[in-house]
């Protein structure tokens, strides 16, 4: 009774300024030494291309992605050694089926022998992009397929099959609106003028949760529905590409009307309740370190409008990846995922991880870096124009690529430039960078790796390189400016 009565006096455990991680290390690497020389000359030799710098050699942290970077669980190690490597209906084929209804509903997993093959597990996202867009690029001609934002493989994918990948952003992402929590959305206005105009050309409508281009903001409910809705109304499918599903429908608990009793899986289950299908990669809301897959509703409208589709996806994905029951993973990987995706909907898992990335966020915003705000849920964005507001950077020198570089040189830490080299291209005719809307530096965080003190570091490092920034010099494309997908394998060299 006494220390009852003690604690009840005391302030409550959530009150203190300092909270314990709902998770403690399990298994650590220690990193290597090498100095920022080291760095320097094997970047250099690299031609200044952050993806081919040795992860070996990251002394800071590795931002580059939060894609199949998570720190596993021990649940997750100790499912590896439940893998069951049989060529047909493994172990983990029964677990991920399970999962994926709990998660997603039961729709997206019809059982062998009863109604059509509706889920196809792939090895990666963008295989799984491939497999929906090689043939849904042969519905017609001149067709569109618009989002609240593509991601750079997802719109790569559906132009290779000659359709127009169009992002619809919501105004309140470039306006800087403050203190709007949803600048994921999705354009409804821009959208429904499409249909209006084209709607015989869009052969589905994408919404991306949450938004990894528009500076990783999430989607609302609202507009889930409302774009839903819209494609309804034109008989059109409507898709998710669902990576950060779960961060997104954290969002919606903590920020939309109506949702801040509600459960994630239950919040979860109403997003999902609105799609025909969606395309997935279990390397980031997974919670593992390779899986992907595409899953389409049993009594949805892809289902029923393109009736020929799903026979042709299983013939497809038989000869490219595998055996249906695996599609392209091994049986411990599945199983590793299948734990992965039972976890990550977990309410105190979700509350630290989101906090983490927003204080990451705020921190950098504190110290005068130009960073989207608010921040979204995987990944911080600095505003690369206004990092080199009033200094000589011009667009074709690339603050954005030059920034990473010196950060990753200078001190350890590795980010990635999501803007005018990445989403922009070459006009080989008018011999001019044709540059798009965003122009970004992103720092993902990958999931359960890394402390406060390590992301603190990279704050500060960018203070640094800020209070610099006249100095940075941009960068000359040395190779690959007029490729596509040009980013992953450019090379560059500093200007001065
Ligand atoms: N869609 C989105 C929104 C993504 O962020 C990604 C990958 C994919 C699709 C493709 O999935 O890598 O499994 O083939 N994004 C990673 C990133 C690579 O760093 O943002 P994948």
């Amino acid at each position: 009774m006494k220390i009852t009565a003690l604690i009840n006096k005391l302030p409550q455990e959530g009150q203190l300024a300092s909270l314990p991680r709902p998770y403690f290390n399990h298994s650590v690497e220690l990193k290597k030494a090498f100095s920022s020389k080291d760095r320097a000359e094997v970047l250099a030799r690299v031609g200044l291309n952050v993806f081919f710098f040795p992860s070996e050699m990251i002394t800071g942290c590795d931002l580059l992605s939060d894609s199949g970077v998570t720190t596993m669980t021990n649940e997750q190690w100790a499912s590896l050694h439940m893998g069951d490597e049989a060529y047909g209906s493994n172990r983990g084929y029964f677990a991920i089926k399970d999962q994926i209804k709990k998660t997603f509903g039961d729709v997206f997993f019809n059982e062998p022998g009863t109604g059509e093959p509706n889920a196809f597990i792939f090895h990666q996202g963008r295989t799984s992009e491939d497999a929906l867009f090689t043939q849904i690029g042969k519905i017609g001609k001149n067709l569109i397929v618009p989002s609240n934002g593509h991601f750079d493989t997802t719109g790569a994918n559906i132009e290779a099959n000659q359709m127009q990948a169009l992002n619809l952003f919501a105004d309140e992402l470039t306006e800087g609106e403050k203190g709007f929590h949803f600048k994921g959305n999705m354009n409804i206005e821009r959208l429904r003028t499409l249909l209006e105009k084209a709607h015989d050309r869009v052969p589905l409508v994408y919404m991306t949760i949450t938004n990894n281009t528009a500076g990783g903001q999430p989607v609302s409910m609202e507009n889930i529905v409302e774009a839903s809705s819209l494609a309804h109304e034109y008989g059109i499918p409507f898709f998710f590409d669902a990576c950060r599903f779960a961060e997104n429908a954290w969002f919606i608990q903590q920020h939309e009307d109506g949702f801040g009793d509600m459960d994630i899986k239950d919040i979860v289950l109403k997003m999902f309740s609105c799609v025909d299908g969606f395309t997935m990669s279990y390397k980031k809301d997974g919670l593992a370190n390779m899986g992907g897959g595409l899953f389409l509703r049993a009594d949805g409208l892809f289902m029923k409008k393109y009736q020929n589709i799903p026979g042709v996806l299983l013939d497809y994905q038989i000869l490219k990846e595998g055996h249906p029951t695996y599609g392209g993973l091994s049986g411990r990987d599945i199983m590793a995922l299948a734990s992965g995706l039972a976890t990550v909907t977990d309410q105190e898992y979700l509350t630290y991880r989101i906090n983490q990335v927003r204080d990451f966020g705020e921190g950098m915003h504190a110290r005068g870096i130009p960073v989207v705000m608010p921040i979204g849920g995987h990944a911080v964005y600095v505003d690369v124009n206004s990092f080199f507001q009033n200094t000589k950077m011009k667009p074709d020198d690339f603050g954005g690529v030059a920034l990473c570089a010196v950060l990753l040189a200078a001190y350890g830490h590795r980010a990635c430039e999501l803007g005018y080299f990445t989403f922009g291209h070459f006009d080989k005719v008018k011999k001019v960078e044709i540059l798009p809307e965003v122009n970004f530096v992103r720092f993902a965080v990958p999931r359960l790796r890394y402390e406060k003190q390590d992301l603190d570091a990279v704050a500060e490092a960018m203070k640094i390189l800020h209070a610099h920034r006249e100095e940075i010099p941009g960068v000359r494309v040395t190779y690959g400016r007029e490729l596509s997908l040009r980013h992953f394998k450019a090379k560059f060299e500093f200007k001065s």
